[in-house]
């Protein structure tokens, strides 16, 4: 089966034709960092008005890719997300799968980064544990197959790519964020500042960041606030980060007994994350698998997989254009009639 995938859920316009068969055919990603930049961070309306713009050229430059062939199905992200952006998403999916007499389905935008690492040269099998780290969650999941989905944590504030954004803007860093709070991290003295690991005995596997980023911040003000502190303070602040994630992932893997660890979502992309998690989790002798970069933040590559994982199971969304802007991923089914860990 052959699916068209499009992904409006931020600020990212994203399409994607992917093949159960072939695999990735056309994977097209316009960023609008450029567009926010200036406001340091994501203007709802204007992001809205930009996926309009740019999404359907883009479906036409990825059927361009495959020769104009007409997919089987069209996949969307449906939600969560901002709600401008969503609906311009699943208006224009709604819209083309009429227009092919092909089904549509509508799909969760954490859904598709869990499933990303299934894109990679050597996906996971089910179950495993998926920590899915972006900029709206931060989630340890017990996946036992595709929407068999058990949430064993969270974060009871901020989400730890939140956290990353607030930290930067402190340290007075671009937008996005963690990537420009990660680069100057690299320059960071670890020993100068040591930040706490908030919830580290809460005898659960949740979490809490609002309270890093305000240690960053109360430690910038009484600083000397020179480049050299504000690196030392990014290096304190993702050291803590990357720390309790990993804590609280050995925990969950240790209560629920599974031995293969999944790393998604744009946090995921943290270099600092990746080396520490695959380095504690050898010591256990789990796996740990993730996304390409490419794949960790947002793309259509994700949705075209798990749009195609559940047209393939038979499922189809209405006429109707329904989002949300908050969903669950505990309120996703499971496909039926086809259980892909049979
Ligand atoms: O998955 P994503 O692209 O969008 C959401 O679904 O939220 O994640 C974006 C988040 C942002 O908070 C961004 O700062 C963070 O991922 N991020 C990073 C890195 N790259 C992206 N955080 C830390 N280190 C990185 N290298
Ligand atoms: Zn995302």
């Amino acid at each position: 089966m052959r699916v068209l995938a499009i992904e409006t859920s931020c600020d990212e316009t994203a399409v994607a034709i992917y093949d159960s068969e072939k695999g990735l055919l056309s994977d097209k990603l316009f960023s609008q960092v450029d567009l926010h930049h200036i406001y340091r961070g994501v203007v709802p309306e204007l992001a809205a008005r930009d996926h309009l713009q740019r999404a359907f050229p883009m479906v036409l430059e990825a059927m361009h890719d495959v020769g104009n062939a007409k997919p089987d199905g069209v996949a969307y992200t449906a939600g969560p997300g901002l709600s401008g952006g969503l609906l311009v998403g699943a208006s224009l999916a709604r819209s083309l799968a009429f227009g092919w007499s092909c089904p549509a389905v509508a799909i969760h935008h954490m859904e598709g980064h869990l499933l990303a690492p299934m894109l990679s040269d050597t996906p996971p099998t089910f179950p495993f544990l998926a920590l899915l780290v972006s900029g709206g969650h931060t989630l340890l999941v017990q996946v036992l197959g595709i929407g068999q989905y058990t949430i064993l944590g969270e974060s009871v504030d901020d989400a730890v790519g939140e956290a990353f954004d607030k930290t930067a803007r402190v340290l007075g860093l671009g937008y996005p964020g963690g990537p420009a709070l990660a680069k100057l991290a690299l320059q960071g003295d670890p020993k100068r500042f040591v930040f706490p690991r908030p919830m580290r005995h809460s005898g659960d596997c949740n979490f809490s960041f609002s309270g890093l980023k305000t240690h960053a911040l109360q430690t910038f003000k009484k600083s000397d606030q020179s480049m050299q502190t504000k690196a030392d303070i990014a290096c304190a602040f993702e050291q803590a980060a990357v720390d309790i994630l990993c804590i609280k992932t050995l925990q969950a893997m240790q209560a629920t007994g599974l031995q293969r660890i999944v790393i998604a979502g744009g946090v995921g992309a943290n270099l600092h994350l990746r080396q520490r998690l695959t380095h504690a989790a050898e010591k256990y002798g789990y796996t740990v698998f993730y996304p390409s970069i490419a794949y960790c933040t947002d793309n259509a590559a994700m949705i075209a997989y798990a749009g195609c994982q559940r047209l393939m199971a038979g499922e189809r969304t209405g006429l109707e254009i329904k989002i949300r802007s908050r969903w669950p991923l505990t309120d996703l089914s499971r496909p039926l009639p086809h259980d892909t860990t049979a």
